[in-house]
């Protein structure tokens, strides 16, 4: 698909068909994607935890998604929890910050990949849903995720089962400015 026709079309999917599963190989294609994006002295921080299982997808919904309707939302789709290695993008090997933003740097790190993620999901006809909305402490307990990693959203991808209308944005001289 022509790169600005999939910038603009891609959308938040929040309901999923219950007919058809993403499957490992399409996942792997994703985080593929995800790992060309550019991070912080390449040190490409991000790390993905992909539930597929209906058993634990179903678990990680009941249990970790309980605000904002996203355990319903994300019903029938396969779950990427996100996170990031923490103190290491941003930071000098020496473990001081290179500046202000500290950890704030990995964080950014992991939103460029999940961008590339979600673009590629929707080149491929899938459907992405990111979760800010999550129980961090439950998901790291489930899924036995370190504590040196920070984790940050949780993506469902399915096959889309709604063709969401585009969320109006901002006009471009309120968020921009040109000297
Ligand atoms: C960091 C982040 C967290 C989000 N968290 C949620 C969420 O918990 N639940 C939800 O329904 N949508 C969530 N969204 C989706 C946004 O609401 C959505 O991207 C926005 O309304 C724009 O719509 P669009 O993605 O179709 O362009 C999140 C998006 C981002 C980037």
């Amino acid at each position: 698909m022509e790169f600005q026709k999939l910038i603009e079309s891609r959308r938040t999917v929040r309901k999923y068909s219950a007919d058809s599963k993403v499957t490992k190989e399409q996942i792997e294609e994703l985080i593929h994607a995800a790992q060309e994006a550019p991070s912080w002295k390449n040190s490409q921080t991000g790390r993905y935890y992909c539930v597929m299982s209906d058993d634990l997808t179903e678990k990680i919904r009941q249990n970790c998604l309980p605000g904002a309707n996203n355990a319903v939302k994300s019903k029938h789709a396969a779950l990427i929890v996100t996170a990031f290695v923490h103190n290491r993008a941003g930071f000098q090997p020496d473990g001081m910050p290179d500046n202000e933003l500290g950890n704030g740097w990995g964080c950014y790190d992991l939103g460029l990949q999940n961008e590339n993620l979600v673009l590629k999901a929707a080149e491929m006809g899938l459907g992405t849903l990111i979760m800010g909305i999550r129980d961090a402490d439950k998901i790291r307990e489930l899924l036995e995720i370190p504590e040196t990693e920070t984790i940050v959203s949780v993506i469902a991808v399915g096959v889309p089962a709604e063709e969401p209308a585009r969320p109006k944005r901002r006009e471009l001289d309120t968020i921009a400015k040109f000297f």
